[in-house]
């Protein structure tokens, strides 16, 4: 583990990652108290944000995944591929749709749209991460755990080419 986190320094602690996390879900739990709304994780990166978050919230709720791919490496493609759709029903359910990072907008866009065509009641969405600089949406993304800069960051189900995904909290890559 020491060898592993050779290239990376640390950028955000798992203290302030769970205290964060207490927060979006308190903030969820006002919003869906008396729902029991079907949170949709985006694979692979937002697994562990996931299994956290929905571990802190006071609502019943389902759960489901959807996976798509759109980087290689560092590098966007460019193209979303669709690897795995939801398989519950979401028809005039709530949906909050959960990703780990924000960058380019094109995976959120393209699912936000993916999944509106199923006609939830309503979509929120809730992403641990934003590069804020690097999107421009036209729809909100209602709740950001930390606006980032455009570095590329690891760990905490983020990954550089599948791998770092394991590490406890977020780190960048030394330069
Ligand atoms: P977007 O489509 O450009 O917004 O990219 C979103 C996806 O790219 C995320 O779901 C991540 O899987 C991946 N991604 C973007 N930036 C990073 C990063 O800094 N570290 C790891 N994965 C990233
Ligand atoms: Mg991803």
């Amino acid at each position: 583990m020491n060898k592993l986190k050779n290239n990376l320094s640390k950028y955000i602690s798992i203290d302030d990652i769970s205290i964060r996390i207490e927060g979006i879900a308190a903030q969820l739990s006002e919003i869906f108290y008396d729902d029991i709304p079907i949170f949709i994780g985006i694979l692979n990166g937002s697994f562990i944000f996931l299994s956290d978050l929905i571990r802190k919230v006071n609502f019943e709720c389902e759960i489901d995944f959807i996976k798509v791919a759109s980087y290689d490496g560092i590098e966007t493609t460019g193209k979303i591929i669709l690897d795995k759709d939801i398989n519950l029903d979401i028809k005039n359910k709530r949906v909050i749709i959960v990703e780990d990072i924000i960058d380019s907008g094109l995976t959120i866009n393209y699912l936000y749209k993916h999944i509106l065509s199923y006609n939830p009641k309503d979509i929120s969405i809730v992403t641990l991460l934003s590069k804020k600089d690097n999107y421009n949406l036209n729809f909100d993304i209602d709740v950001i755990g930390f606006e980032i800069t455009t570095e590329f960051v690891v760990g905490y189900g983020l990954d550089l080419n599948q791998r770092f995904r394991q590490l406890d909290c977020l780190y960048k890559l030394k330069p």
